[in-house]
Order: C-alpha cells, then structure tokens, then sequence
C-alpha cells in the first residue's frame, strides 16, 4: 500500500469525491456537537446575543453541518439573516428562510462568500481542515508522518520551510517520539474567512490548545458511529485534530465557560419553591440549567476555546 503526507491523505477522506462529509447522514449520524438538540438552543442564544454585539442582522454559519444551528436561530431569532455554508447540497429539511452556499470543503471557501456584514461562525471548523502530522525521529528531527490507506503510519522527509518556520515558533520540540500537529494551514484558512468581513465579527470556535499546554503525543483521531475510533483516512470516519489556538492571531481567545459566564448564562437551579406556584416552569428551568451546566463544563464543552476578531466597517 503507498504512503503519503497525512494532511492529503486526510483532504481525500473526508473532503474528496467519496469523503466522509459527504455521506448523505452528515455529522450528526456519527457525533454530537453543542449545535445538536437542546445544547444547539442554548448556543444558538449566545450565537445571536454576540450577533447583537457586533450591530449585525446576519449570521453565516460556516460548516454548519446540515444546519442544525440555523434551525435553531431560525425559531428564536426569526429577525436574523441566516446563511449555511458546507460541502454538500442544501439540505431538505432547512427552513426556506435560510440561504445556503456550496464550500469546497477543508481549507478552501466558495468565492461567493465575501464582503461580510455578519456573524461569522465556524464551529468545529478549523479541527476538520488538514494540517501536516509530524514527528520527532530518534536523531531529534522532525519529520512529516505519511500513512497509507490502512492507517500505518511512516517517517518521511525533514519538515521544512514553511511548516518549520510555524513548529519552531509555535510548537517548538526535539524529545524523540513527541508529535506536532502543525497549524500553518488552519492559520490560513482562519485569515482567509477573515478577509470575506467588512464588518461585524468572526468567530472560530473547537477543541484547542496553546504554547502553555500542547499535547506532546498530538490529537488526531477519529469518530465513527458515536465512537472515539482509530485513525485511518478510509472515508468512513471523521479525522479531526484539536486547533493551535494562540497561532491564529485572533483579537482574543476566551473559553466556552468564560464567556458563557461573561454573557450571564449559568447553570444555577432555579429555586424550589417556585416548583409548587409554577410546576412547569421549574421543570423546564431545570432543564436550561443542567444543559449550561454541560456547556459550560470545565473538563467537557466548557473548555472549547472561542477565537474571535471583529471587523471595523471597510477593513477586514
Ligand atoms: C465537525 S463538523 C461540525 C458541524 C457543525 N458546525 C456542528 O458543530 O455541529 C465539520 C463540518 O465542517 C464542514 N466543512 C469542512 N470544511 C468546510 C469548508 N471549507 N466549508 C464549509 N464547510 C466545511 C464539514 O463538511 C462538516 O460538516
């Protein structure tokens, strides 16, 4: 079997004509995200609020899976223009309101996305964009990891140029066996998305890390069917790798609890006494509550980091 850079490999399996993303049960067959069921309600609130923020009326929801967010926006905030962009056709069950934009998937935007007055989100966006998987050799170099269609993994070339230059500033190792997800490519794409804004704000938000805490054994993997499975670029698998954070240069990075926190949502009980005078709506606040109290988990969503930059009206 041949071997190749685990960034092409991963492009193919989940992007290319029988990728992973394009299978007709889309994401939510095989995981859940805070964009799904009553998590999605309670994110879809703090999506518009932040929309609200930045003065704007339109929300873009980039890898938006099948919509699942937008549905959501859809029934709070009917006063919002929405607009869906992923690698597949318009899903049926999106409510006619919503705009939707076929992306070629990975890195690369549609060109119709551009001059931005809006909300940007990218949720679970920047783990899903290929990025070179390096080692450290026993001699201390670093060098790319290639992996053939089985998922055995193998040491090419020395990383170089580019790639170096981000390793040596933003993940910089030699202890022989560490790995380093190099994050120059979701850099890109993150200043791509950036310079589609005139105005208003864009928001990455995923698993991350910094300098202060990188995983020395990396984070690919995979999810299939629910379950945390290997990592093998076959199609039949989502391939995700937490995102470098501090790298994108983003105005600020806050945590998911912080800034639900910052936004006065937390999961507080309501108080018992209102269970007898009001039954139902104890029952439902009890609800909201322990749904923020799982958005808001430190060792769980909470800990997603929110990478966020806002547009001055004419510059991106
Ligand atoms: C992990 S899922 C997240 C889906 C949704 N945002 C959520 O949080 O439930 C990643 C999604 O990103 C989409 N995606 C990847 N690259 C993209 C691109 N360049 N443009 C649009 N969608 C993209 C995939 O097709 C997939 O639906």
């Amino acid at each position: 079997m041949s071997s190749r850079p685990w960034r092409d490999a991963w492009w193919e399996a989940l992007y290319g004509p029988d990728g992973f993303y394009r299978r007709a049960e889309g994401p939510a067959g095989h995981f859940t995200t805070s964009a799904h069921g009553g998590l999605g309600a309670v994110l879809g609130e703090v999506v518009a609020n932040l929309a609200d923020q930045a003065s704007v009326c339109r929300v873009v929801d980039l890898a938006c899976g099948r919509g699942e967010l937008l549905a959501h926006l859809h029934d709070s905030r009917p006063d919002l223009d929405l607009v869906g962009v992923d690698v597949v056709e318009r899903p049926h069950s999106l409510p006619t309101s919503v705009d939707w934009l076929r992306s070629p998937g990975g890195a690369a935007l549609p060109d119709e996305l551009h001059d931005l007055d809006a909300l940007v989100l990218a949720h679970e966006w920047l783990d899903v964009v290929p990025c070179t998987i390096a080692e450290v050799d026993a001699d201390g170099i670093l060098r790319e990891v290639l992996v053939d269609e089985a998922g055995t993994e193998a040491l090419g070339e020395a990383v170089h140029d580019d790639d170096r230059a981000w390793a040596d500033t933003w993940w910089l190792t030699s202890a022989p066996g560490d790995r380093v997800e190099i994050g120059l490519s979701r850099d890109l794409a993150w200043r791509d998305l950036l310079s589609r804004s005139r105005a208003g704000a864009t928001i990455a938000v995923d698993y991350g890390h910094t300098k202060a805490n990188r995983p020395a054994q990396g984070t690919l993997t995979a999810y299939q069917g629910g379950t945390l499975t290997d990592a093998i670029p076959d199609g039949q698998r989502d391939l995700t790798a937490h995102v470098a954070t501090d790298s994108l240069g983003s105005d600020e990075v806050v945590t998911q609890r912080d800034l639900f926190h910052r936004l006065g949502l937390t999961a507080a009980t309501p108080d018992h006494a209102t269970a007898s005078t009001d039954p139902l709506g104890y029952v439902r606040a009890l609800g909201r509550a322990s749904t923020i109290a799982a958005l808001t988990d430190p060792h769980g969503l909470g800990g997603f980091h929110w990478a966020m930059t806002r547009h001055t009206r004419g510059h991106a």
